[in-house]
């Protein structure tokens, strides 16, 4: 069986109170060991030890990511979370979320530097890419395929373009080991993306808020 990766991104979402919220709802569905699907949530940098600690406890099958990292080392760097800090936490890290790249001006330079600075420290990059242009830093193997027409508007793109980009994406960088897809991806069309020979897995955003609709988009995945 190929391996899934399913992915939530919480995006600026969740108090403690809420994360806790969510997170007992999911445990009390007592998700099994899913053979090769490889569950991540990347929640604010806020929770992220609370949450740590509480999966670790209750020993539930999860892993973390942050949905960002500092291209700079630990140093005077205002208002920045470093790969030093994040690692204590997060095994994964998006990196180049389009909402960044256009809220925030993230350009690929930067992005590159953040990639560099997550693989120093052990962190695997979950790079967003646009389509089979963005360009991909080196030591990057998994990447999210989110074309910004199907972010939060409920529009996913069709399977076959899907396909498509992670076809030609693969092929401009073979290093590359993992794709996936993200972009309105509900419990109802997971698995016309998963089951796609090029895509391994799926990036969530707004259905991942809900424990009740994640964890239909594990099951069917
Ligand atoms: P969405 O967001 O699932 O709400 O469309 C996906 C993402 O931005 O990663």
């Amino acid at each position: 069986m190929k391996k899934l990766f399913i992915i939530g991104n919480w995006k600026s979402n969740k108090t403690k109170q809420e994360a806790h919220d969510w997170l007992k709802e999911i445990r009390d569905f007592n998700l099994p060991r899913f053979e090769g699907k490889e569950i991540i949530f990347c929640p604010s940098f806020t929770v992220l030890p609370f949450l740590q600690q509480w999966i670790e406890n209750e020993h539930i099958p999860l892993e973390l990511g942050s949905q960002d990292i500092s291209a700079f080392e630990s140093g005077a760097h205002t208002g920045e979370v470093n790969a030093q800090q994040v690692k204590e936490f997060a095994s994964y890290a998006i990196i180049g979320h389009s909402e960044r790249r256009m809220e925030l001006f993230e350009t690929d330079e930067l992005i590159a530097k953040k990639v560099a600075q997550a693989k120093q420290y052990s962190i695997t990059p979950i790079l967003c890419v646009q389509g089979p242009d963005t360009p991909i830093p080196d030591g990057v193997t998994l990447v999210a395929y989110e074309p910004v027409s199907a972010i939060g508007t409920g529009h996913a793109d069709t399977p076959e373009d899907a396909e498509s980009v992670a076809k030609t994406i693969k092929e401009k960088n073979p290093n590359v080991e993992y794709i996936l897809y993200g972009g309105s991806v509900t419990g109802d069309n997971v698995r016309s993306f998963t089951e796609l020979p090029s895509i391994h897995g799926v990036l969530v955003g707004g259905a991942s808020l809900d424990p009740e609709k994640f964890r239909s988009i594990i099951q069917n995945a």
